[in-house]
Parts: structure tokens; C-alpha cells; sequence
């Protein structure tokens, strides 16, 4: 067998995608398995972007693109960021990617070199670590306590720093806890990387599934200063439902885009020309679908949250935003006998046919994620599943 590079040889896959491809094992050999697991919302892509992309095939839009995107979707990225958020941005300090995770894989390939640190606050999404040692980087983990609601204190961010410190990841509304940090605390952690010169990764992925009073804030709205040190990652997948579609973009420093746009014209050329026209009307159309997908995700919120915090041995901080629930599940494991979560996710799997991501995956090991992204009807089974396996174990 050729040997593979040592770049791949530490290679974690993700938990996520593992449990979801076991999940649908079970299901092919006919259990009624309900999967917990998923990254994405159930809903269907809204039609008139579906009615765009099949549009831009019929006129011919089938053919490559400027590596970094077409203009006319950039253009809608920088409207976008007007709106919603005040930045403004030129079409020059904007990348359009092939989703916002081959974004944050390229802007480490082109900040990172051997031995630089990353900051990674826990919980964290399972990709973070993995791209930052892809490009030779060190990942350095920042404990998120669950009493402070999984964020990081301002003096954890200082502690952490060395010289070798090269930007600092932010993910708010943060998969895996939903947790959203605020105007205030994102300032305190800002000031922190100005002072030091760090690079700000702000992930914002689940901006726009956000609940009850809170507020999704961009740490690059704080001040220019701040907006000069944030490169943005966001995108159309949860948003709009397109995950599978492929279309995320950075925005931020000219030169740190300009690079990341020569690297991807020799790895893909460009974003999928069709999608990049259905991202077009995903951000001119009617935004009515994303506010009716986001209501929708705040009910199922509200009704499972209440139902998983009756179960024995579950604790669970409520979530803020995104679509995941991530409750503690320490003792509901150590109740039914099991010496880990991961363990416990296990046998909830094989014997309950409830299919959760285990925390271990996101630097969370007394914890378990459940998405919500799934019907009302499904989620209540799969709640009701858990309570009677945890009061058979009980017995
Ligand atoms: C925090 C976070 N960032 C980025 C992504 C990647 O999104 P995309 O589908 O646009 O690549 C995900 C998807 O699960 C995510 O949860």
C-alpha cells in the first residue's frame, strides 16, 4: 500500500457525518432509526431560488466563473452586509466559496504557517481543528465553561496567547451549543485582539436563526478598528436552506481575500457557476422563507427544550440560536450505567434507535448535541425514546 502523507495521517473524520452514516446503516437493515444528528435544516431550498438556478442553466450560465465569484453575487453579499449589519465591503474584500467550510479550509491555508496558533474556543465545530492542522497550524483550545454558557471569558482569551498566536475563532451563534455572544462580551474579547494583533474568524454561519430577545451582533460592527481585524465567514446554507448547494463567502482584508482567491483558482476554479446565480436570488428574492424557517426552528426550540430537561440526569443551558440542543449529559449516562457519554450515545443508538452526536466531537465529552432541524412529530418520538431508555436503565 503507498503510504499517505503526514498531513492526513492525524486526520480526524467527523463525528458528525460517522454517527449519521452508522445511523443510516441501521436504517438500511431495517430499524427504525430517528437521526438527531443532522447539520442542516429539513426544509427544501425556497422554490424561486430553485426557479433561479434552473433559469441561469437555460440562458447558458453553465460555464466557469471568476475564481472568486461573479461580481453580481458579490454585489449581493456587499448589499447584504449593508443591510443587515451596517459593514460595508468592497466586492474586492469578498471571496465567494464553495461553502462557508471550504472558506475557513482556505483562509487557514493562506494565514497559517507551521507552528502558528489558532484559538479555538470549546465547545467547537468538529472542522475548525482539523483545517487549522491541515495548514500546518496548532490548534490551542479555550475551555467555554457551561456555567458561563460555553463562552470564553476575556481573561481565558488573554491567557491563552503566545507569540506564535495567529487569530482567534469566533462561531456565534455557535453550533454546538447555540450560544450567542453578546455586544459587550464581544467587545471585551475584540479589545483583547487588537491589543495583540490576532486575527478575528468570526463564523457567522447561524445568523439568522436567532431566538426570543437575543441578538446576533458581528464583532467587525464594534468598531473599524475591529471590522479591519474580523475576516466574516457566512453563507447561504443555513440561511436559505441550501446546504447542498455550496455557496459560502469571507469578507475582510484585501490582501489575506486576494490570496485566498489565487488559491482557490488552483483547487476549484470557482463556486458552481448555477449555484452561484441561485445565491443571487437567495439574497434578491423575498426573505419571507427565512424568517418562516426560523419561527419554525424557535418552536420545536421551545417545545423540546421543556421536554428534554424532565428527562433523569439531563441539564441543558437553552439555546440562544442555530438549530442544536446541547445538554449535559454526564449523569444521565453514570444513571444508566455507562462510564462515558460516549458510551451512553451508544447504546442510545443501538438500543433506543435515537441517533445524538456525542460531545467528545466538539471538545465537549459530558455532552451530546441533538438537532433540531427535523419535524415536531420526529423530535417528540425521539425525546420520548430517551425517557423510556433512561427509566429502563433505571430499573
Ligand atoms: C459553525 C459552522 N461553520 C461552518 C459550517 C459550514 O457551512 P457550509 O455548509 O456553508 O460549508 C457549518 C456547517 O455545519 C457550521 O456548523
Amino acid at each position: 500500500m503507498m503510504k499517505l502523507a503526514k498531513r492526513v495521517s492525524s486526520l480526524t473524520p467527523s463525528t458528525t457525518l460517522a454517527i449519521t452514516a452508522k445511523a443510516k446503516e441501521l436504517k438500511a437493515a431495517g430499524h427504525d432509526v430517528i437521526g438527531l444528528g443532522a447539520g442542516e435544516p429539513d426544509f427544501n431550498t425556497p422554490q424561486h431560488i430553485i426557479d433561479a438556478a434552473v433559469k441561469s442553466m437555460n440562458e447558458g450560465h453553465t460555464k466557469y466563473t471568476p475564481s472568486g465569484g461573479l461580481a453580481s453575487l458579490k454585489s449581493e453579499i456587499v448589499k447584504k452586509f449593508q443591510q443587515d449589519q451596517n459593514l460595508h465591503y468592497e466586492p474586492s474584500e469578498i471571496i465567494v466559496c464553495v461553502g462557508a467550510k471550504h472558506a475557513l479550509y482556505t483562509l487557514f491555508q493562506v494565514i497559517l504557517d507551521e507552528g502558528d496558533e489558532v484559538i479555538i474556543p470549546t465547545p467547537y465545530w468538529v472542522s475548525y481543528p482539523e483545517q487549522v492542522k491541515l495548514a500546518g497550524g496548532v490548534p490551542v483550545y479555550v475551555e467555554g465553561l457551561e456555567e458561563n454558557e460555553f463562552k470564553i471569558t476575556p481573561e481565558q482569551l488573554k491567557s491563552a496567547i503566545t507569540e506564535r498566536t495567529k487569530a482567534v475563532i469566533i462561531n456565534s451563534p455557535s453550533n454546538p451549543t447555540g450560544m450567542i455572544y453578546t455586544e459587550d462580551e464581544l467587545k471585551a474579547l475584540g479589545d483583547i485582539c487588537l491589543e495583540h494583533d490576532i486575527l478575528i474568524v468570526s463564523d457567522e454561519i447561524y445568523e439568522k436563526l436567532v431566538y426570543g430577545d437575543n441578538k446576533h451582533v458581528s464583532i467587525a460592527q464594534l468598531s473599524p478598528e475591529l471590522k479591519a481585524q474580523t475576516i466574516i465567514i457566512n453563507g447561504v446554507s443555513k440561511s436559505h436552506s441550501m446546504t447542498g448547494w455550496r455557496i459560502g463567502y469571507a469578507a475582510g482584508n484585501k490582501e489575506i481575500v486576494q490570496a485566498m482567491t489565487d488559491l482557490a483558482s488552483h483547487s476549484t476554479s470557482n463556486p458552481t457557476s448555477i449555484a452561484q446565480y441561485a445565491a443571487i436570488a437567495a439574497y434578491n428574492g423575498p426573505q419571507e422563507p427565512v424568517k418562516q424557517m426560523r419561527q419554525a426552528f424557535e418552536e420545536r426550540l421551545n417545545i423540546i427544550y421543556e421536554k428534554l430537561i424532565q428527562i433523569p440526569g439531563f441539564t441543558c443551558v437553552k439555546p440562544q440560536g442555530a438549530f442544536y440542543l446541547f445538554p449535559n449529559a454526564r449523569q444521565a449516562a453514570l444513571m444508566a450505567s455507562y462510564s462515558s457519554v460516549d458510551e451512553f450515545v451508544e447504546a442510545l443508538l443501538e438500543e433506543a434507535k435515537v441517533a445524538l452526536v456525542p460531545g467528545s466531537g466538539f471538545g465537549a465529552p459530558d455532552n451530546v448535541r441533538l438537532s433540531y432541524a427535523t419535524s415536531l412529530d420526529v423530535l417528540e418520538k425521539a425525546i420520548e425514546r430517551i425517557k423510556q431508555f433512561m427509566e429502563q436503565k433505571m430499573k
